[in-house]
């Protein structure tokens, strides 16, 4: 399953992160994204219908979609029952990852430091969400963890939009980056399809320069 979502995202290269307030909004945010080319999606679970989002989303077809924002093993719990093919979380909790090894759903800990890196290698996790990027010192942060730790593959995360993304999936110990850039708060209340479709295809097409 792990290796599975490895694959899924180093051949995604990009992961939408998206805070979406209702349920109708899903199938249309998930057409827009399967139509600028996204492979990957992660729902946070900011909003109440985060559950419902995630159903949605994965009966739409074309995308694998994940939860995001987990924080704890009850919120695992119902991101798996809704569908969710993978777990992503902010930061490093024993309990999520107890909790996801234990229903079998490949995650993404977040770590912002070597010893949480170490955490997660100990997990037998070596994929990880490096997180906030940008705020932690960007890619010069990435080589300097990637270098005493060539096993480890990051998911850049926080901060990073169209400008810099090149320059992130570049790196080799990257797999992919995510970033909230692609369906911003403000397009999907507005309903801006064909602006998210926009500026997805245009991160699909920076990742495969
Ligand atoms: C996340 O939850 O991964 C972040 O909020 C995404 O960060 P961004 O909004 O800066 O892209």
């Amino acid at each position: 399953m792990t290796t599975d979502l490895t694959s899924a995202l180093a051949g995604a290269r990009i992961l939408p992160v998206l805070t979406v307030p209702s349920e109708e909004m899903a199938a249309p945010l998930a057409a827009a994204l399967v139509a600028g080319g996204a492979q990957c999606a992660e729902v946070t679970f900011r909003t109440a219908a985060a559950e419902q989002v995630v159903k949605a989303m994965a009966a739409h077809g074309g995308l694998v979609v994940g939860a995001g924002t987990v924080l704890t093993a009850e919120q695992v719990e119902r991101a798996v029952a809704a569908g969710a093919r993978f777990v992503v979380s902010p930061g490093w909790d024993d309990e999520v990852v107890a909790k996801c090894l234990e229903l079998g759903v490949p995650v993404v800990p977040g770590i912002a430091t070597a010893t949480e890196l170490m955490r997660a290698l100990r997990a037998g996790l070596g994929t990880v969400k490096l997180f906030p990027a940008e705020q932690l010192g960007g890619l010069d942060t990435v080589r300097a963890l990637a270098a005493p730790f060539p096993q480890a593959r990051f998911v850049p995360t926080g901060g990073i939009g169209p400008d810099r993304l090149s320059e992130y999936l570049a790196e080799p110990s990257v797999l992919a980056v995510g970033g909230s850039w692609m369906a911003p708060g403000a397009l999907l209340e507005c309903g801006d399809h064909a602006e998210i479709r926009r500026l997805t295809a245009q991160a699909v097409e920076r990742s495969t320069r």
